[in-house]
C-alpha cells in the first residue's frame, strides 16, 4: 500500500495557479492478489485493471494473458501456506479467489484468521458447491425448486435404482470434479459404467453419488454477489456444457457463453431472484454458514417452472468472461464491500456479447499441451486466456480450455460473427471449438 499524490496538468508545484489545479488528491492505492489462472481470472484482472484505486495486481499462478495486467506469482491455488505468506509479505489489501479448489481447502478461513481481507465464501459455505448432497438437502429443507433425488454409496443399490427409473439417468458425483462429475446416461450400460467409475474405481476420490430426476429446458447461469442476506444480481449468461456442436459429447467446464438471454423474461429473472437466490442466501445464514462472495445458480427453465440444477460458490467460467465486461461499477469497490459486509451499489450494461472457447483436442478427456498459438494480435475482440503460457517469446497451450474469444455487437448475431471471425484467425494445430455457441438465440 502506498500514498500517492496526484497533480494533473504536469506543472511544477510553484508555477501552479489556483485555477490551474485540475485535480489534487491523496489516494490510497491498493495491492490486490488474484488466485487462479484461467479465463475467469483473466476477466477479473481485466475488470480490476479499470479501477483507479489499485496500484498493483498479483496473480497466482496466472497465465500468459493475465501477465498483461498482473505480476505472476509461481504459487499453486492449493498452496495455502505459500499464498498466506505472500499476502502478508506484499501487504495485500484484497485477495480475490477465482476457483473452487482453494475455497474448498478453506483459504478464506485461513486468510481471515490472519486478519487479511479476502473475497470468497468460507470452507463451510463452499459446501454448496463442493457437496452435491449438502446443496440438495438445503434446497429440499428450504423449498428451493430443484429435481427430486436420492443419495447412494453402494454400487448395486445405485444401479438397481437406475433400473427402476426412466432413462436418461442423471448421476452426480458428490464432490468437486472440475465440471466432469455429472453423467447423463442414456442407457443402463452407460449408467453402470459411470457408477463403477464413481463408486468402485473412485475416479474422483472416495464418495457418494446423487441420482436425480432428469429435467428438460433451456439452462442459464444466474450469478449474484452475496453478503449474508444481501443479494446483488449480475446480468444473466448461458453456458454450453457439452463438448461438441448440437449439445453432443461429454460434459465439460463450458465451451462458450453469451448474453443477454432472449428466452428469459423479466418475470423469470424476478422469480429466480426472489424464490431461488435470495432464499438460498437466507438458508445459508440459517444453517450457520453465511455466504459471502459469488453465488452461482445453474438454473433450468422447465415446463414446471425454474429449477436449480447446481450451485457454485464462485464466478462461472466461461460466464465471467461475458458478464464482467458489462459491469459499469468499480469491481474493486464491490469486492471490498462484499468482503467487509457493507452495502454496495452495482450498475450493469446489457449489450449483446458472445464468447467461444477454444480447447485442446481431446478435452475434457486426455489432451496434449505445448502447442504454439499465433494470430491473436489482429483481433477486434477480447481474448481471455484460459490455459496458456509463454516460453521463449512464444505463446503455448497449457490447459484443456485454452482461449475464450469474446465478440460484441449491435445484436447477438453480430457479436457471434465477430467472435467467429477472430476464432478463425487464430492459428494452432491442437485446438477445437464449437461453431454453434449462442446460435439458438441469434
Ligand atoms: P451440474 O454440474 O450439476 O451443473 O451438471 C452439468 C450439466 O448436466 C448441467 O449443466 C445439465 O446440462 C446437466 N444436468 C445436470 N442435472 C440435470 C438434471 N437433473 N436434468 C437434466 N440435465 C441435468
Ligand atoms: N461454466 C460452469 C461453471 O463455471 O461451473
Amino acid at each position: 500500500m502506498g500514498i500517492i499524490t496526484t497533480i494533473l496538468g504536469g506543472k511544477k508545484q510553484d508555477s501552479i495557479h489556483w485555477n490551474e489545479v485540475i485535480h489534487m488528491e491523496n489516494v490510497e492505492k491498493m495491492n490486490v492478489l488474484i488466485i487462479g489462472g484461467g479465463g475467469r481470472e483473466h476477466a477479473i484482472a481485466d475488470a480490476l485493471s479499470k479501477s483507479s484505486k489499485i496500484s498493483k495486481i498479483y496473480c497466482a499462478p496466472g497465465n500468459a494473458g493475465i501477465a498483461e495486467y498482473a505480476e505472476l506469482v509461481a504459487l499453486k491455488d492449493t498452496d495455502m501456506n505459500g499464498l498466506l505468506s505472500f499476502a502478508i509479505e506484499k501487504q495485500i489489501d484484497l485477495t480475490v479467489v477465482g476457483g473452487e479448489t482453494s475455497l474448498a481447502l478453506g483459504i478464506v478461513d485461513v486468510f481471515k484468521e490472519n486478519g487479511l481481507r479476502i473475497f470468497g465464501p468460507t470452507q463451510k459455505a463452499t459446501q454448496i458447491e463442493s457437496s452435491k448432497k449438502f446443496a440438495k438437502d438445503l434446497m429440499i429443507k428450504y423449498d428451493i425448486p430443484t429435481a427430486a433425488y436420492e443419495v447412494f454409496t453402494d454400487f448395486n443399490e445405485a444401479l438397481n435404482h437406475v433400473k427402476e427409473k426412466p432413462l436418461p439417468a442423471v448421476l452426480k458425483y458428490d464432490g468437486l470434479a472440475a465440471g466432469k462429475g455429472v453423467v447423463i446416461a442414456e442407457t443402463i450400460e452407460d449408467a453402470e459404467h459411470a457408477l463403477k467409475d464413481m463408486l468402485v474405481n473412485d475416479k474422483f476420490g472416495e464418495g457418494k453419488v446423487v441420482i436425480e430426476d432428469f429435467l428438460e429446458g433451456p439452462e442459464f447461469s444466474f450469478m449474484c454477489f452475496v453478503s449474508g442476506a444481501d443479494v446483488y444480481p449480475m446480468v444473466l449468461a448461458q453456458d454450453h456444457k457439452r463438448a461438441f456442436d448440437g449439445d453432443k459429447g461429454p460434459n465439460t467446464g463450458g465451451m462458450g457463453a453469451y448474453g443477454p438471454l432472449p428466452f428469459i423474461t423479466k418475470d423469470d429473472e424476478k422469480f429466480a431472484l426472489e424464490n431461488i437466490m435470495k432464499p438460498t442466501a437466507l438458508a445459508m445464514l440459517e444453517e450457520g454458514c453465511p455466504f459471502s462472495g459469488v453465488l452461482y445458480g445453474g438454473l433450468m427453465k422447465t415446463k414446471n417452472g425454474i429449477k436449480v440444477i447446481e450451485f457454485n460458490a464462485r464466478f462461472g467460467d466461461p460466464e465471467t468472461e461475458i458478464v464482467l465486461p458489462r459491469l459499469k461499477s468499480d469491481i474493486f469497490d464491490i469486492f471490498c464491500g462484499i468482503a467487509d459486509g457493507k452495502t454496495i451499489e452495482i450498475e450493469w450494461d446489457n449489450f449483446p456479447i458472445l464468447g467461444i472457447v477454444m480447447a485442446s483436442k481431446g478435452y475434457p478427456g486426455d489432451y496434449e499441451t505445448g502447442y504454439e498459438i499465433n494470430g491473436l494480435d489482429n483481433s477486434e475482440t477480447t481474448i481471455y486466456h484460459m490455459g496458456t503460457t509463454e516460453k521463449d517469446g512464444k505463446l503455448l497451450t497449457s490447459g484443456g480450455r485454452v482461449l475464450m474469444v469474446v465478440g460484441k455487437g449491435k445484436n447477438l448475431n453480430e457479436a457471434r460473427t465477430n467472435a467467429l471471425k477472430a476464432v478463425k484467425k487464430i492459428e494452432c494445430k491442437n485446438l477445437f471449438y464449437r461453431t454453434d455457441i449462442g446460435v439458438k438465440a441469434c
